[in-house]
């Protein structure tokens, strides 16, 4: 098989660009080995930046989502018994966030790639990579037909964490940041109506603890556990009874309880590798960096990239001109790095850290009263929040 680029993963990174690249008409083969049901239905992301929905609307896959999107103009914190709103509509002249789950982004883009009959393979089993130093990039993999081999002008490397690109790179080319906090979420989705219109981020003397939701009918909330936390010690009752513990509002505010339909815990890190390049292979999203959610930019800087990139081989395919091609790492990295501080900013304001003491908590709370009331420092959250416009 020959194409211009093959795209290694079907994330959000890896079907967003292949559809932007098919918008420049520019080939592309995707290769993603897990099924396409387990792609789909992992719960991960619920958070939309505006810029990810106007992209989204731009290039004809917003339908579904101008439907069902929960569109949001601000955030509740909520600390010491008390929920305070920042309003992002008025801080930031108009821009909101969108909740919409990425299994229902790669649902709309799966349908988008499937109507475009360009390829894309689930299940493809021994993935890797070659050539990317040198005139002839290659991907090649397992599938039921046997072994194959794509040919390619460039490769991106769209295959999140724990994929094979990032680690095809020789070490010495690479310069790795990384620091793991010594807490985790443990996440349900709950057959429930949401009680409050818009996300509740609060931190209680017993740990943080997140509402937000997927629909008018299901509730998605977190609470903060070790990273370890054994998932069996806590019964559906046991994470009711702390989810509204840390939640309840002194003006009577709490969620609705209702079935557990899911749940799991995740890690939290913050990590970045730098370049994102390498001769003819990009890297894009979790592949090339990492935060921890509270932020809820994982998704919308993986977006971000792949917008980048595809402006950027357009260019080249078009004019022959590389100079966006060279600078595509440079020009990621600064969003990426802005993401990464606000995203441990906010982690460090709402977790309690197991080597906090009362003094750190006080803190927490001091800074938490200042955020809600200085006028600069709700539009600094805002802002990020947001999300910058992508250039
Ligand atoms: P991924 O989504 O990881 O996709 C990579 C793809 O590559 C996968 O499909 C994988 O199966 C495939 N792959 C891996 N290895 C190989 C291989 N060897 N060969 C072929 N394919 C391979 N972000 C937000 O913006 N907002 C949020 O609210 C938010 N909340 C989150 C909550 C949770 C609980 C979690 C876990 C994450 C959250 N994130 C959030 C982060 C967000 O989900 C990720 O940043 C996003 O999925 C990154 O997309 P990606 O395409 O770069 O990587
Ligand atoms: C959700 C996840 C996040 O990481 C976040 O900061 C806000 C909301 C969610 O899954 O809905």
């Amino acid at each position: 098989m020959r194409t211009q680029v093959g795209i290694v993963g079907a994330g959000p990174a890896g079907l967003f660009l292949g559809h932007l690249l098919h918008l420049e008409g520019i080939d592309s083969v995707i290769v993603e080995n897990c099924t396409r049901e387990h792609v789909i239905e992992r719960v991960r992301a619920g958070v939309l930046e505006q810029s990810t929905v106007d992209l989204m609307h731009q290039i004809g896959v917003g339908e579904r989502l101008r439907r069902e999107g929960l569109r949001h103009g601000g955030i509740y914190l909520c600390f010491g018994g008390q929920r305070r709103r920042i309003d992002f509509e008025d801080l930031t002249g108009g821009r909101s966030i969108t909740v919409y789950g990425q299994n229902e982004v790669i649902k709309d883009l799966i349908a988008a790639r499937c109507s475009t009959c360009r390829p894309l393979y689930f299940e493809a089993d021994d993935v890797s990579i070659s050539g990317f130093d040198s005139a002839e990039p290659r991907i090649r993999f397992r599938d039921a037909g046997g072994m194959r081999e794509v040919a390619c002008d460039f490769i991106a490397g769209c295959d999140g964490f724990h994929g094979i690109c990032r680690p095809a790179i020789p070490p010495a080319c690479l310069r790795m940041y990384e620091r793991i906090y010594p807490f985790g979420w443990l996440g349900i989705l709950a057959q429930a109506a949401p009680s409050s219109e818009e996300l509740v981020y609060s931190l209680h003397e017993n740990g943080f603890a997140l509402f937000s939701m997927r629909s008018p009918a299901v509730t998605r909330l977190y609470l903060q556990c070790s990273p370890d936390e054994d998932l069996a010690a806590w019964t559906d009752e046991r994470i009711w009874d702390e989810l509204l513990e840390r939640l309840e509002a002194a003006d009577g505010w709490r969620p609705n309880r209702g079935a557990v339909l899911q749940k799991g815990v995740t890690g939290m890190r913050s990590f970045v590798a730098e370049p994102m390049r390498h001769g003819s292979l990009f890297l894009a999203g979790d592949a090339a960096h990492i935060v921890p959610p509270t932020g809820a930019k994982g998704l919308n800087l993986a977006v971000a990239d792949v917008h980048r990139l595809s402006r950027a081989l357009a260019r080249h395919y078009r004019s022959g001109d590389t100079d966006l091609l060279d600078r595509y790492s440079d020009a990621c990295l600064r969003r990426v790095w802005r993401a990464q501080r606000f995203s441990w900013w906010m982690t460090s304001m709402l977790h309690r850290s197991p080597d906090g003491n009362e003094f750190d908590f006080r803190r927490q709370l001091a800074e938490l009263d200042y955020v809600t009331s200085s006028r600069a420092a709700m539009t600094s959250l805002a802002e990020n929040y947001a999300g910058l416009p992508f250039d």
